[in-house]
């Protein structure tokens, strides 16, 4: 059975991410989507509705499942019984980091494998932060999350500017 782990911040999930997940998923036997929790950052959507997002974009997938850890991600990746980890890499500027992370985590767990899939070229300049940052100064956004984001984000945004 192969099991893999799709980490991140996914705040929020972009087409970017799930087109990763897709790719990913017919790759594998079985592929969990999980949500980071990072004390140190301070993220527009709660876990539960970064979770309740992934999971409304990939109800079509039954191998894939949505989940959230805290701490490293080699001790999730083992404590799932997954054996890689799927990262998606955009430009070159995503390479030395995710390279260093791979080979910490490799250093971390002998056993286990960081796999990446490039990501689409449509999609290759597209980040959650610069989605939130477009979204918040009036740019169009539509063509690069699904509408449930899209919905989200409206919510979150009146919020955040009322408060
Ligand atoms: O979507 P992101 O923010 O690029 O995802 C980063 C993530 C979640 C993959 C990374 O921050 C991570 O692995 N965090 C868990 C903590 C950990 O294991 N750190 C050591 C990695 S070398």
């Amino acid at each position: 059975m192969r099991k893999a782990v799709y980490p991140g911040s996914f705040d929020p999930l972009t087409l970017g991410h799930l087109d990763i997940i897709r790719r990913a998923a017919k790759n594998f036997d079985e592929l969990i989507v999980s949500v980071v929790r990072n004390p140190s950052k301070n993220p527009l959507f709660s876990i539960e509705e970064r979770v309740a997002i992934i999971k409304n974009a990939t109800k079509d997938l039954p191998n894939v499942s949505v989940d959230h850890f805290e701490g490293l991600l080699t001790h999730y990746v083992e404590s799932v019984g997954a054996s890689i980890i799927v990262k998606g890499l955009r430009a070159i500027t995503d390479f030395e980091y995710e390279f260093q992370m791979a080979l910490m985590n490799r250093k971390l767990n002998e056993e286990i494998d960081t796999m990446f899939l490039m990501t689409r070229n449509k999609y290759s300049y597209l980040s959650s932060s610069m989605v939130k940052e477009v979204y918040r100064l009036g740019g169009d956004v539509s063509c690069l999350v699904t509408e449930y984001v899209l919905s989200k984000l409206s919510e979150k945004i009146i919020q955040v500017d009322n408060s």
